[in-house]
């Protein structure tokens, strides 16, 4: 799984602690958020992206960024709709449609696919047009990342001239490699007319199982989800909301640890895996990395070539099938054990693949 194994950097633990000892904390919050953690990310998105946003109707909090999707899909998605998510994917971009009950348009993604063009097919031969179209860069599973803002720009004039709504995952903001900057979809001009995206404390902070997400942008969609929240939770709890205010206005260096972290285990991984004699480009961002299976082992597809890493190398690995169409040619490794411990694995597959 891509849950984060470090600690959460200590000023932001301690500042939940001195929170949590206010009695006045204890109380139910607001459903959208408070007012200073919304202006905290604000501050974030205007000197990280120099995109402004209003506090009171462009932001909303979510109890992680799984929790806003699945919630904001329910809100404007119903039978009938039809909604393009990339495959493979992660589980909740697809899902959320489903439990929405609307319908799936699958969006080939991965290396080598010109993922614009194959949105325009699926746009095109779709039948109802879709409404919405979900993207996520840096991408889970496969990585895929933009450079610059020509795809994005090209997606927010595609919208526009069909009306869709576009809703962009920006989980992965923060873990980039090799100078790689991963762009926000609300720094192209008038991307606030046609969509949101969803940014979370989650990787850039270590924060998985505080559960602090945001979603930004279109007034009425941001709209939308406030609404539906405000009839199912009572927000989160107070204190981690203040301690996330902490983490977004303060000291940064944290991030860049995490980053770093990352990206030093990205290298042994390669590295190891290149030693056990599986070639695999190194990814620009995320948590992951996507590995085509080795071509003798190919035709096991990934869910049996995974059993196989399990049971004779000790290793898991998540098979690329999971995340759906277009993913069993593949298996994802998460970069969330320590570099002792990837060197260690790597050994483990060496002996597996030259058996
Ligand atoms: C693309 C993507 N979006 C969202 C999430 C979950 O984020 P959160 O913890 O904010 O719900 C993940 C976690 O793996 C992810 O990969």
């Amino acid at each position: 799984m891509g849950n984060p194994d470090g600690a959460t950097p200590k000023h932001i633990v301690d500042k939940l602690c001195e929170a949590a000892r206010n009695p006045k904390n204890h109380r139910y919050s607001a459903s959208k958020g408070i007012t200073q953690l919304r202006n905290a990310l604000c501050e974030w998105y205007s000197r990280r992206y120099d995109v402004i946003l209003d506090p009171e109707i462009e932001t909303v909090v979510t109890i992680g960024s799984k929790e806003g999707l699945s919630h904001l899909v329910l809100a404007t998605v119903g039978p009938g709709d039809v909604v393009m998510t990339p495959a493979p994917a992660y589980p909740i971009h697809p899902y959320s449609v489903i439990i929405a009950g609307g319908e799936i348009r699958n969006i080939p993604i991965g290396p080598g696919i010109d993922f614009f063009e194959e949105m325009e097919k699926a746009y095109k031969s779709s039948w109802p047009r879709p409404k919405m179209l979900i993207i996520n860069f840096p991408h889970n599973p496969t990585t895929q990342v933009v450079e610059g803002l020509d795809f994005f720009t090209k997606v927010v004039n595609f919208a526009k001239e069909n009306n869709i709504i576009v809703i962009h995952d920006l989980a992965y903001a923060d873990l980039v490699f090799d100078n790689y900057q991963a762009p926000s979809f609300l720094q192209v001009p008038g991307a606030k007319d046609i969509g949101v995206e969803f940014f979370s404390m989650t990787k850039s902070y270590s924060m998985a199982g505080w559960r602090v997400g945001f979603c930004v942008g279109n007034k009425k969609i941001v709209g939308a989800l406030t609404k539906i929240k405000s009839y199912l939770d009572y927000g989160m709890f107070q204190p981690i909301q203040i301690a996330s205010i902490v983490a977004l206005r303060g000291p940064q260096e944290c991030v860049e640890e995490i980053r770093k972290t990352y990206e030093s285990r990205r290298d042994i991984l390669i590295k190891g895996l290149q030693r056990a004699g599986w070639k695999v480009d190194p990814p620009k961002a995320t948590m992951f990395v996507w590995a085509e299976i080795p071509e003798k082992f190919r035709k096991m597809g990934s869910l049996e070539f995974t059993k196989m890493l399990i049971k004779e190398g000790g290793v898991a690995v998540s098979p690329g099938i999971g995340f759906g169409e277009g993913g069993d040619n593949y298996v994802r490794f998460a970069l969330v054990e320590n570099e002792h411990r990837i060197k260690q694995a790597t050994k483990g597959i060496k002996k597996v693949l030259n058996r």
